[in-house]
């Protein structure tokens, strides 16, 4: 351990309470007991063999009176398993070194400055809603600087940023997002879903591109307080929701490629409907193994806006080959037909019947390997379907050949994608470079026996002798658990 990160172990000890590191390397958060953080997990030796509460009492004493309520959070969301250790554990160690600036985002501190003219809100209808055209009247604005951290976070009317034209978002496309969702129940109460997984994934992302650290309770305070403020944009149809996009851009006006001494934090709403015009029906996906979404050593699991605009040429040789969107394959592994990576900005799912006796079914999604993002989506359909208990799940290495192979033998039930702008998407066939089509199964019948079941009443279901459609049955418990027809510790109420 160098000695800088010595002298700094108190402040680490409230950082890592703060900011929940623990998940960050190696280990499960659900598998630590409870208010215990091993130093383990980062590769440093531990100190004492109690837990790092009473490792240095003192240290617990001064750190726990000031983040009580965080970590009484993070306590409940461990032994709930609301917090996923492993879609998480490929973040890195840079986090680390990069302890948080002077001042923190302090929701205490919040200003709002109410817009004086309201723009008419949107009919929810699918067909004329298009997916991120129209912003709400206010948005959340934080500045940071290296020199003095964070400024008190301002709700103001939304506007145009003004930045200098050496800004180095411009230049490097030093940025982050994050896409979320709130939703607002036929009990008129609006709900986020797993809003602590955006926030940590802002978080790494972040601090992979060397973007500043922030309060990440804190800050879905102040999300919070705008989702209140423009309450009356939040639609109440099935589908539809408003849609919150959190973005951090470096704003220091320096065309020198270095890490930024200034920053924005900006979050902006925007009322949604399907992503995709289609709906729940199923669409095509074109395999490229030519253009590379993500690589090993890159930053395709991080929520940067530079793994995004090289998505849209392959996009657009899509579409013109009649796809939707695009199946990155990466030429590792060729022979096997390439390892599958993500479906445009979707993660991909596969559920086969495997060939051995038993036929059981295994539903398959790629490893979190450093090339996939860990979506929100994808870790909950992960534990739902576990939960489900009728199926093998598994993260594992996907080339695609096995696809094309269980395809060809009739061993592919459902192929989808998923995403928190389009949740489920259902896949029904590849296209590949060489022109060959491989259809796929899509039951849109059995899709549709779960999609019209009573809201709330999965619970009652007896799979034994119901219609096997992951894609329905997903989809109908997610829309229970978004909008509040079942209680589930994923659903967030703002009050
Ligand atoms: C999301 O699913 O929220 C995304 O950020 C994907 C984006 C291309 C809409």
């Amino acid at each position: 351990m160098t000695m800088r990160r010595l002298k700094c172990l108190p402040r680490f000890f409230k950082y890592l309470l703060k900011n929940d590191l623990s998940n960050e390397r190696g280990r499960s958060v659900s598998s630590f007991s409870q208010g215990e953080i091993s130093l383990q997990t980062f590769g440093l030796k531990r100190l004492h063999n109690e837990p790092i509460f009473s490792a240095n009492q003192q240290v617990h004493n001064q750190l726990f009176h000031s983040t009580t309520t965080s970590l009484k959070m993070r306590r409940q969301e461990y032994s709930s398993g609301l917090l996923s250790g492993r879609a998480l554990q490929q973040q890195t160690a840079e986090c680390i070194d990069n302890l948080p600036g002077p001042s923190n985002i302090s929701f205490q501190d919040l200003v709002l400055q109410r817009s004086k003219t309201l723009k008419v809100k949107p009919k929810p209808d699918a067909q004329t809603l298009k997916f991120g055209a129209v912003c709400t009247d206010h948005m959340l604005q934080i500045t940071w600087t290296e020199a003095h951290g964070w400024k008190a976070p301002a709700i103001n009317p939304l506007g145009p940023l003004t930045l200098h034209p050496c800004s180095q978002v411009l230049h490097y496309a030093i940025e982050c997002f994050e896409g979320m969702k709130a939703f607002r129940g036929k009990d008129g109460c609006v709900r986020l879903f797993r809003p602590d997984m955006n926030m940590h994934r802002l978080f790494c992302s972040a601090a992979r591109i060397g973007l500043p650290h922030f309060d990440k309770v804190a800050l879905l305070e102040c999300i919070k307080e705008l989702l209140r403020v423009e309450k009356d944009w939040i639609p109440s149809e099935e589908g539809f929701s408003l849609y919150i996009r959190p973005t951090m851009i470096a704003t220091d006006s320096v065309l020198g490629l270095a890490p930024t001494k200034e920053a924005m934090l900006f979050v902006v709403l925007s009322p949604v409907g399907p992503y995709f015009p289609s709906g729940l029906k199923p669409i095509r996906l074109l395999v490229d193994t030519k253009h590379a979404r993500a690589f090993p050593g890159g930053v395709g699991n991080n929520k940067v806006g530079g793994n995004y605009a090289p998505t849209l040429v392959p996009q657009k040789q899509a579409a013109e080959r009649g796809c939707s969107q695009v199946l990155y394959v990466l030429q590792d592994g060729l022979g096997k037909g390439g390892l599958v990576g993500e479906a445009g900005a979707m993660n991909l799912f596969v559920l086969l019947r495997s060939t051995n006796l038993n036929e059981e079914l295994e539903l398959v999604t790629p490893a979190l390997d450093g090339t996939i993002l860990p979506g929100v989506t994808r870790d909950s359909v992960l534990r739902l379907s576990k939960s489900f208990g009728n199926m093998k799940v598994s993260e594992r290495q996907l080339y695609f050949n096995e696809i094309e192979d269980a395809a060809s033998e009739g061993r592919v039930i459902e192929v989808f994608g998923t995403g928190t702008a389009c949740m489920i998407q259902p896949i029904s066939g590849f296209v590949k470079e060489d022109g060959t089509e491989i259809s796929l199964k899509f039951d849109s019948k059995a899709a549709e026996y779960w999609l019209r079941k009573l809201p709330g009443s999965l619970s009652n279901c007896n799979q034994d002798y119901e219609p096997i459609s992951l894609c329905g049955r997903l989809t109908r418990k997610l829309l229970d658990i978004y909008y509040g027809y079942t209680e589930h510790p994923w659903s967030v109420v703002v009050n």
